[in-house]
């Protein structure tokens, strides 16, 4: 996200234009947290996980009344356009605004769950994607030594990116996500046939909103059928939402806070900037939020084939 805020200030600060920072998001703009930037204010953070803007989640904007007071603190600086970075709450609420207040607004996908419409990827998946890997490569060594059984829950609420890709590139056995209803009984079947020609090392990746209720409750089950197994639950938990972002996170979201400003001053409104085959596009918010992106179930068959 730093990025893609340095982009956009030096993109608007390139074409002479004043441009201000909003403090945790739509609760900063409802408070009045929101300052001038300058050229210097993003120097330094194109390596720094987080955002120096911070974010915070809004009830208030979800009310008339504090929509109306997020209008007039941007009166107060005369601000005539918005660059958001966020998911679906973000758009709904920019949506409902530009109804109500005719500010125009781009967003650009910010979410390491990579489950939004109109992107084939979102800003921080392939740092938290490149954190999981790393963690999980680091927890094989163990299961090796020990001839032990691991299951790694990886973040995702409602998305299995992360588990997918994170699953794939370090070669688990099994892979369970929330898009899909994990059939137990194969994996039990699995483990029993390599019990059976001695294979004791297993990663099973999960995502934390798979239906089994993530890595505790999978670990449980499968010691109840083979007590003999030395099986582990790790949480990686939020260290896959912070560090420093991956070459590909900071080029992208360079080229998406810079699109952002220029489609605004293109007089775009109300469109999400995507990366689909490396080109930039542009979404209608409406259309990015109407659904989830969908995950590649034939990857997740060629995860079990490669695993066998
Ligand atoms: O929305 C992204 C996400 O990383 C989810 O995968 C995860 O469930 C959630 O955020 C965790 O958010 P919080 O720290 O607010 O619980």
């Amino acid at each position: 996200m730093n990025a893609a805020i340095r982009a956009a200030v030096r993109t608007a600060l390139y074409h002479g234009l004043e441009i201000y920072g909003i403090r945790r998001g739509y609760q900063g703009m409802i408070e009045g947290d929101i300052f001038p930037m300058e050229t210097t204010s993003v120097s330094n953070i194109i390596q720094r996980g987080g955002t120096i803007l911070k974010t915070a989640r809004s009830k208030d904007f979800m009310t008339k009344e504090g929509r109306e007071k997020a209008f007039q603190q941007l009166k107060k600086h005369a601000i005539d356009g918005l660059v958001l970075i966020g998911g679906d709450g973000t758009f709904k609420g920019a949506n409902i605004f530009f109804q109500e207040h005719s500010l125009p607004a781009v967003g650009i996908p910010g979410t390491i769950d990579n489950d939004i419409a109109g992107t084939d990827y979102t800003l921080g998946f392939d740092t938290a994607v490149n954190t999981a890997v790393e963690a999980i490569d680091k927890i094989r060594d163990t299961a090796e030594a020990h001839d032990r059984m691991f299951i790694v829950e990886v973040m995702g609420r409602d998305a299995g990116y992360i588990a997918l890709n994170s699953g794939i590139a370090c070669g688990a056995e099994d892979i369970l996500v929330p898009e899909q209803i994990s059939d137990f009984k194969a994996i039990l079947e699995r483990i029993s046939n390599d019990a059976r020609r001695k294979k004791l090392v297993n990663i099973i990746v999960v995502a934390e909103g798979d239906d089994f209720g993530g890595a505790e409750a999978v670990r449980q089950k499968i010691v109840e059928k083979f007590p003999h197994i030395d099986v582990r639950a790790t949480i990686l938990g939020h260290i896959q939402r912070g560090g420093s972002p991956s070459y590909f996170d900071r080029v992208q979201a360079s080229r998406m806070g810079y699109a952002a400003v220029n489609a605004l001053i293109e007089g775009q409104s109300q469109v999400m900037i995507g990366l689909e085959s490396q080109e930039l596009i542009y979404t209608p918010f409406d259309q990015a939020i109407k659904q989830h992106a969908p995950l590649d179930m034939q990857m997740l068959e060629m995860a079990k084939i490669l695993s066998s």
